[in-house]
């Protein structure tokens, strides 16, 4: 795989004369043979000791104390933001609360279930955050079958929360925190599935700062009926008529980017009339990649998940956004989650963005709670994160 691709750049550089990387490809790195300066418009960005990439926008200026080669080593070494890759779109956090009380249908809004503190969006909002995912219980929207049309009280508070996102500039998430799931069950009936989009879009239909989020963490399931129920999400969207609206897809495996490229390839073959496909990926650094353990498994476990991910994306000309990632309050895990950072960044011709795992007022203690001012993840990341807005 790697001999081919290497053989790939080699005759595309013989083939054309005085050649010059094109944007996003490699410009450098220990053993690069290949081109090193960039299309016009893009500057050659050291990534690591192996990689440099041409980036959209222009080189720094040379400082009178080094020279511009010797600068570029050693600036990258610092981290110097000025040379910070290409930007992401949406960058932000999930918010937990309206699909809590799973066992508890429809259950009781401020006892089992809580739709997010605007306040706590609104200090996010102000530091530069700007997309929110927002997790939902299909079963309290469409109360007694998936056709049925949605009780008011839940979609008017969740539809107020997602309002006040979008109202303030940002970008709202709609996600159906279901697992492919409808009261437990597996959801197989693809027209009902459909169903259930084109009556959420048509909600939704002139907000184009709302996403759609097909399911959250398809798992243990026909990886056809995965293909085909995120299908049918896309048909009802567009035919409530949102159109603007970009589709974030989820895969089974419970969306995992280090399974991806095993699990999910035959999502490939999804298809919008719109071309707003993004391939939403989930990813934790503890050992079984489950986000229930604080200790993350190395250093460098953060990049080493989503190399395979980014592979698979830029290969098939592919968007993807990581809907889930966090890390335990201790430093290897913070090395581990810049090291994803930075790759995503690195990376971001496919990766669009990164979404914290998670914010959400009942959250107490635990360990990733982005929730300001005292969550523990908010508490231990937000000045890494604020890095890569
Ligand atoms: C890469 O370069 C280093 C020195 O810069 C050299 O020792 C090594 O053999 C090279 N590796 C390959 C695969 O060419
Ligand atoms: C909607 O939110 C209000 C508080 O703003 C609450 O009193 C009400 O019970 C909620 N309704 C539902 C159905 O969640
Ligand atoms: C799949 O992705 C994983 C994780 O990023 C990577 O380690 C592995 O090499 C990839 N496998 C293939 C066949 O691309």
């Amino acid at each position: 795989m790697k001999g081919s691709i290497i053989a790939g750049a080699v005759a595309t550089l013989a083939a054309g004369a005085a050649a010059q990387a094109g944007a996003w490809a490699q410009c450098g790195g220990q053993n690069w043979s290949g081109a090193t300066t960039c299309v016009s418009g893009h500057t050659c960005v050291f990534v690591n000791q192996w990689y440099s990439q041409c980036q959209p926008g222009a080189a720094p200026q040379p400082t009178t104390l080094a020279t511009s080669t010797t600068r570029a080593a050693t600036t990258s070494a610092a981290a110097t933001p000025t040379l910070a890759p290409g930007k992401f779109k949406w960058f932000g956090t999930n918010q937990a609360g309206g699909e809590f009380g799973e066992k508890t249908y429809p259950g009781v809004w401020g006892t089992h279930f809580i739709f997010p503190d605007n306040n706590a969006i609104r200090t996010l909002i102000n530091q530069g955050y700007n997309t929110f995912r927002v997790g939902f219980a299909m079963e309290r929207l469409a109360q007694n079958g998936l056709t049925n049309s949605f009780d008011a009280g839940y979609l008017r508070n969740f539809t107020d929360s997602i309002n006040f996102i979008t109202n303030a500039g940002a970008y709202a998430v709609l996600d159906p925190h279901n697992y492919g799931r409808y009261f437990g069950n597996i959801i197989t009936n693809t027209a009902d599935f459909q169903t259930f989009w084109r009556n959420l879009a048509t909600q939704f239909v002139n907000n184009p700062r709302v996403i759609f989020d097909t399911n959250n963490e398809y798992h243990t399931m026909s990886q056809d009926l995965v293909l085909q129920l995120n299908q049918a999400a896309i048909n009802g969207i567009r035919a409530a008529g949102a159109k603007e609206q970009y589709i974030w897809v989820e895969g089974n495996s419970w969306s995992g980017a280090w399974t991806w490229n095993v699990t999910n390839t035959n999502l490939v073959a999804l298809t919008d009339p719109e071309n707003k496909i993004i391939y939403q990926m989930h990813q934790y650094l503890d050992s079984d990649g489950s986000g229930t353990a604080p200790a993350c498994v190395n250093a460098q476990i953060g990049a080493q998940r989503v190399v395979g991910a980014t592979a698979w994306l830029r290969a098939n000309n592919k968007k993807g956004i990581l809907g889930e990632f966090a890390g335990g309050p201790n430093d290897v895990c913070k090395q581990a989650v810049r090291g994803l950072l930075d790759h995503l960044k690195a990376n971001s011709d496919v990766w669009q963005g990164a979404l914290w795992w998670a914010g959400g007022p009942w959250w107490g203690d635990y360990m990733f709670s982005f929730e300001p001012p005292s969550g523990t993840g908010y508490v231990n990341y937000n000045n890494i994160l604020r890095e890569y807005i």
